[in-house]
C-alpha cells in the first residue's frame, strides 16, 4: 500500500518524527557515500504546472539517488493545452502505468483530486496557498540541526503569510513538534482567517521577532496579489525587511531562513540573507534528502530501512 503526501495538517507527530529521521538518516549516507535503499523499478511522474527552480530540481535529485526513473511534465507542451481536464490528464498517466506523482499547481487542493483520481501515491509539491509539506519538513530538518530540537523555540514567520504555502505547512509542522509560531506582516497580507492556524499575529516586526530564535522571511508574491494589498515595495522593505538592524530584536543567535526565490533588498537585505546566522543554503541541500524521505515515505517502503 502507498499513501499520499498532501500536507503536514493532517500528519501526527509520529510521522512527521519518521519522516525527519528517515531524512536524516538519508542525509548521512548520501555525504559518507554509504548506500541507499533503491526504488528502481518505480517511475514518478513530475507534474509542475507552475514554475519551480529548487523543489523540482530537488524532488529529480533526491528520486536519482533512489534510483527512481522521472517522467516529466509540462501543462504547455502537454494535451491540457488542446482542453484535456486535470482528471483526464491523471487517468492517461494512470493508465501509462505510472507509479506515483509528484505535484505543483496554482489552485489548492488539487492534489487531493488527483490522489482520487490515481492509483498510486501522490506527492504535493505545493498547491496554490495551502500547503508545500516537503518544503516545511526541510525547513524543520534544517532547524533541527542548528538548534537541536523544535520544542520550545519560538519562530517568527514574516512577510506575505496570505499567499504562503510555505508558512501555513511550517505553522502547522513547528506548532505539533512544540515550538511557538508567529505570523508577522502587514494586515493586508495576513490571512483573515488565521485564527483557524496554529500561529500568533503581529503587526510590527520589532514586536513579532522579539526573542525569536528562527526568522523565517517570506517573498512577496506579487503574481498572487491584488490591488491594494502592498502600499509600495518600498514601503514595505522599510518596515519589514529583515537586516542587520531589524536582527536586533531578535535573539542573538537567531536564525535566518527564506524558502525561496529571495527578492534580495525587499524582504531580506544581503547580510541577513548571506550572514553567519543564515540557514538558507542548508534548506536548499536538506530539501534533496527530505524529498528522498519523502518519495520513500509515500511509496511505503518500511521505516526501518533496510541497508542493502
Ligand atoms: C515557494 C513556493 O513555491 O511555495 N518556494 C519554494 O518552493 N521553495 C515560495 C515562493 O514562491 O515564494
Amino acid at each position: 500500500m502507498s499513501r499520499n503526501l498532501l500536507g503536514i495538517r493532517t500528519l501526527d507527530k509520529k510521522q512527521i518524527e519518521d519522516l525527519l529521521s528517515l531524512s536524516a538518516d538519508f542525509k548521512l549516507r548520501v555525504i559518507e557515500g554509504k548506500p541507499v535503499p533503491r526504488l528502481d523499478k518505480l517511475v514518478v511522474g513530475m507534474l509542475f504546472f507552475e514554475n519551480s527552480t529548487r523543489t523540482r530540481v530537488s524532488f529529480e535529485q533526491a528520486a536519482h539517488y533512489l534510483g527512481m526513473k522521472t517522467a516529466n511534465f509540462s501543462a504547455s507542451s502537454s494535451s491540457m493545452s488542446k482542453g484535456e481536464t486535470l482528471k483526464d490528464t491523471i487517468l492517461t498517466l494512470r493508465y501509462e502505468r505510472l507509479n506515483g506523482l509528484v505535484m505543483r499547481h496554482k489552485m489548492s487542493g488539487t492534489p487531493t483530486l488527483a490522489a482520487r483520481h490515481f492509483g498510486g501515491p501522490v506527492i504535493n509539491a505545493g498547491d496554490g496557498q495551502h500547503e508545500h509539506p516537503t518544503q516545511a519538513l526541510g525547513d524543520a530538518l534544517t532547524i533541527i540541526e542548528r538548534k537541536g530540537d523544535l520544542e520550545g523555540l519560538v519562530v517568527a514567520i514574516v512577510g506575505d503569510v496570505e499567499h504562503s504555502r510555505v508558512a501555513r505547512s511550517n505553522a502547522w509542522l513547528l506548532s505539533k513538534m512544540g515550538a511557538e509560531v508567529r505570523f508577522v506582516g502587514p494586515r493586508t497580507l495576513i490571512p483573515p482567517y488565521s485564527a483557524m492556524l496554529p500561529a500568533s499575529v503581529y503587526y510590527d516586526l520589532a514586536t513579532g521577532i522579539a526573542g525569536a530564535d528562527v526568522i523565517i522571511t517570506l517573498r512577496l508574491q506579487k503574481e498572487r496579489m491584488h490591488e491594494g494589498m502592498l502600499s509600495s515595495i518600498g514601503e514595505y522593505a522599510a518596515m519589514y525587511q529583515v537586516n542587520r538592524d531589524t536582527l536586533r530584536y531578535a535573539s542573538p543567535d537567531c536564525l535566518v531562513m527564506h524558502p525561496g526565490p529571495l527578492n534580495r533588498g525587499v524582504e531580506v537585505d544581503d547580510m541577513a540573507a548571506d550572514g553567519e546566522q543564515s540557514a538558507i543554503t542548508s534548506q536548499i541541500e536538506n530539501g534533496v534528502f527530505v524529498r528522498m524521505a519523502s518519495l520513500y515515505w509515500a511509496f511505503s517502503q518500511k521505516l526501518e530501512n533496510e541497508s542493502n
